[in-house]
């Protein structure tokens, strides 16, 4: 069974996907997390952020585990784990030139196909997972929510980044929801056939809840989920 949750930044994609990953006894993919993971080793090594042969050379060196834990993913880049490093505002403001990358979407696209068909089951998020990577999933949720309080969220997964504000966070959401959305390459679109979900007023347990319901009506899961 696959599960898709695409969305903006901030709309609560991750936390929801890994509690209700936890909630169906399945892993859970932040493919975000893959796009950040490259944006450090670009960083790190001074590619040329705008050079798409050189960006996709680097992806297709594959250099970077996920592990896929209960309680989160730890990132690990050429054998050090960077699951801290890649929530700084610095890879925040570096990974739309990686995930505008053209190259770079391919092979992720194929890396993440490849740990679903692994996993045979798998609760994804991320911005095209309903509607590149997966347009065959099971059941499909694009969640959304109000630009403030994307922004009191991201804040508070940023804890204390140093100089991060609301308000510098609130107009860096707005920018990535800018370049998300306009960008050429694979901008961020609603599959037709997702379920919306505004998150503004929900608890992230309200928004587990709702997804559970849905899942039970369309017969994924039994009572017993509840
Ligand atoms: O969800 P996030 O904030 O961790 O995503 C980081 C960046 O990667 C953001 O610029 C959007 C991009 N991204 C993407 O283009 N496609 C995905 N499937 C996941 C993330």
């Amino acid at each position: 069974m696959i599960i898709t949750i695409d969305g903006p930044a901030g709309a609560g994609k991750t936390t929801t996907a890994r509690k209700l990953a936890a909630r169906l006894g399945v892993p859970y993919l932040d493919t975000g997390a893959m796009y950040r993971a490259i944006t450090v080793a670009a960083l790190d090594d001074g590619i040329d952020l705008t050079d798409e042969a050189a960006l996709t050379r680097l992806a297709a060196q594959d250099e970077f585990n996920l592990e896929l834990g209960e309680d989160g993913i730890r990132v690990i880049l050429r054998g050090r784990d960077i699951t801290d490093e890649i929530r700084t505002m610095r890879v925040n403001d570096h990974t739309p030139y990686i995930a505008g990358s053209p190259g770079v979407r391919k092979l992720l696209i194929g890396k993440q196909r490849a740990i679903a068909e692994q996993l045979g089951s798998l609760v994804t998020e991320g911005r095209d997972q309903g509607s590149a990577a997966f347009p065959h999933a099971d059941l499909k949720f694009f969640v959304t929510a109000n630009l403030p309080t994307r922004a009191k969220r991201r804040l508070a997964e940023l804890r204390g980044d140093e100089g991060a504000t609301l308000a510098s966070v609130r107009d860096n959401l707005a920018e990535r929801d800018r370049t998300d959305s306009e960008r050429p390459v694979a901008p961020l679109v609603r599959p037709p056939d997702a379920i919306d979900i505004d998150t503004s007023a929900l608890s992230i347990d309200g928004v587990v809840e709702a997804m559970l319901a849905h899942l039970r009506e369309a017969g994924l899961v039994g009572a017993e989920s509840s």
